[in-house]
């Protein structure tokens, strides 16, 4: 069974945040994936406050350990993130930042929301995420526009077409893939007796 850990990035009081997650937890196959939602709004990090670099791996407050213990959890990570004036949440770089080796090699994919898709907002985090050595696998775009129904906040649902369960199956196959080929990749170098 592979963790997997479903960040919720957005952070505001009537967000879509969680019904968006909340659709793809629902769709990730159960046999095959145990799911963890990442709430960053109940997680509460504040902005960056640690006096090291995360690259030392000196963590000073609990909440940083905490984060890294919730990080360091599981196998793959989808980051459920809506797209704030073409590019991510700040509480979103905010998380990442806290940490540095807990990404390394970890397979990531960015679920990305917004009117048109948030491709700018999955490109930049993208870069972001590589610079902390992250495994990044394909994404989803959610197009608000296309996607979602009902009113802003609580009360609003995803509805799927082709296009969006076709891209959140190959994300979540690709972030199998991914977590299977970093086994096996640790398997390969172990000695043999
Ligand atoms: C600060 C802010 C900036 C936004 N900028 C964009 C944007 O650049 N592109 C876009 O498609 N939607 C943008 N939106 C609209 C959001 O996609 C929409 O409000 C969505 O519900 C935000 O996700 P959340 O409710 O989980 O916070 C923005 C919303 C906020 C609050």
């Amino acid at each position: 069974m592979i963790e997997l850990g479903i960040v919720v990035g957005s952070t505001r009081p009537r967000r879509i945040g969680p019904v968006v997650a909340d659709w793809l937890r629902n769709e990730v196959p159960p046999d095959t994936f145990a799911v963890t939602v990442l709430d960053l709004a109940e997680i509460g990090l504040p902005l960056l406050d640690e006096p090291e670099l995360a690259a030392t791996g000196i963590y000073t407050h609990e909440h940083t350990r905490h984060w890294s213990r919730l990080v360091g959890s599981v196998d793959a990570l989808v980051l459920v993130t809506p797209e704030y004036n073409n590019g991510y949440p700040a509480a979103v770089k905010n998380a990442i930042d806290y940490l540095y080796a807990e990404w390394a090699d970890k397979p990531v994919a960015v679920f990305g929301y917004g009117y048109r898709g948030a491709a700018s907002c999955r490109e930049q985090l993208a870069t972001v995420l590589r610079r902390v050595h992250a495994r990044v696998v394909d994404g989803v775009g959610l197009r608000l526009r296309d996607h979602l129904v009902g009113e802003p906040g609580a009360a609003a649902a995803v509805r799927p077409d082709a296009e969006l369960l076709g891209a959140t199956r190959r994300m979540l196959d690709a972030l199998a893939q991914a977590v299977i080929a970093g086994t096996d990749a640790v398997e390969d170098v172990r000695p043999t007796v």
